[in-house]
């Protein structure tokens, strides 16, 4: 088969981390007859250098017209003064909203050989954990009304939370659905103590989750639920939550699993097409210097063989791959502790292309 794959390097790490993800799919698809067609477009910074905006025309188009889309990172101090309608991360914004990706799925994976680089206590760990983040993409208070204006005490500016039953109803059924093929466990995640959008969102959940008469439902405030990754991270299976909770829980959970670098997402909407990316940002720190983690964008294209082509044996080979370099030894500097020698980008991605 052929796949058409948009491909958005963006900035910082990403062209880097990229690179090393289509190496590897190229891999899979001599091993299992695929034919990858990348189509490189511009997003983020380095589309805000040639074009004069983050998210160009021709990008939106490309990535509309492709089976999926492989994104890297954007950003970086050099864009932080622009306006908020130029700055890089409205490309990802508008990517997901454009293409009506609403869920975006963070799997937090400790890999059995990197417990040692989470900092978590090996008795809080035991034998592991393995959560699924079901995050709201492309509502709540990213894409509310915002605003700001001059009042007797300066300026003010707000943005505004608010959640309809159809989009709270569509991420609770993806979260069940997820759960139905794991251990049939749903955390929802709000602030209903507080919130009239929590509010309803738990009540819609409550609807939702009596269709799954199997999945065990339970509720948590956030404050309590980044609490509980914390202090007891196996009690969960999914996490189902708004954009910004999920944005916030995702990052504390990935760090749980040993670094940043190691954890993929999909961001899905009706149909095959998703974005695929790691949940890391552009690390202008370390750009450049080919020391970046390659492995959550090569998870996040195992991701986009499960989930956009339906090709489960691929990414199990991908998934299986990574796990065996991690297994023998192998670590890029962020999950590298002291006495081991960290390997660059470009190693670990020939690696992990050696053992697919
Ligand atoms: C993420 C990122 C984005 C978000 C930024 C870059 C807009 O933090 O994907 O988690 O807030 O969603
Ligand atoms: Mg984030």
């Amino acid at each position: 088969m052929e796949y058409k794959i948009a491909v958005v390097k963006g900035d910082g790490i990403g062209p880097e981390v990229v690179e090393g993800a289509i190496e590897v799919l190229n891999s899979i698809g001599e091993k299992f007859k695929h034919k990858f067609i990348y189509k490189e477009v511009l997003a983020g910074g380095s589309a805000y250098d040639v074009y004069g905006e983050p998210l160009p025309k021709e990008t939106i188009d490309v990535c509309k017209s492709s089976d999926s889309i492989l994104l890297g990172a954007v950003g970086g101090v050099k864009w932080d003064r622009l306006p908020s309608d130029k700055r890089p991360e409205r490309a990802i914004l508008g990517l997901r909203k454009e293409l009506g990706l609403y869920a975006n799925i963070r799997p937090g994976i400790l890999f059995d050989p990197l417990k040692d680089s989470s900092p978590l206590k090996a008795e809080i760990i035991g034998d592991g954990f393995d959560i699924c983040v079901v995050r709201e993409l492309t509502g709540g208070i990213y894409f509310g009304e915002r605003g700001s204006r001059e009042t007797e005490l300066g300026q003010s500016a707000y943005d505004i939370e608010e959640y309809s039953e159809m989009e709270v109803r569509r991420i609770a059924k993806i979260a069940f659905d997820f759960a139905m093929k794991r251990n049939k466990k749903v955390t929802s995640v709000d602030k209903s103590n507080v919130l009239e959008s929590s509010r309803l969102w738990r009540r819609v959940v409550e609807q939702v989750s009596k269709d799954y008469p199997e999945i065990e439902l339970n509720h948590l405030y956030v404050d309590n639920a980044a609490m509980q990754v914390i202090r007891d991270p196996k009690q969960f299976d999914v996490i189902l939550t708004t954009n910004l909770f999920g944005d916030i829980l995702s990052d504390e959970i990935s760090v749980l699993t040993g670094s940043i670098g190691m954890l993929p997402s999909a961001s899905l909407g009706e149909g095959g097409k998703g974005l695929f990316e790691p949940i890391h940002g552009s690390a202008p720190d370390i750009a450049g210097q080919g020391k970046a983690n390659p492995i959550a964008t090569i998870l996040s294209a195992a991701m986009m063989l499960r989930y956009s082509f339906n090709l489960r044996k691929e990414a199990d080979c991908i998934e299986a791959a990574v796990n065996r370099a991690l297994k023998e030894g192998y670590r890029t500097s962020d999950i590298a502790r002291n006495a081991e020698n960290p390997i660059s980008t470009k190693e670990m991605t020939e690696i992990i292309k050696g053992f697919i």
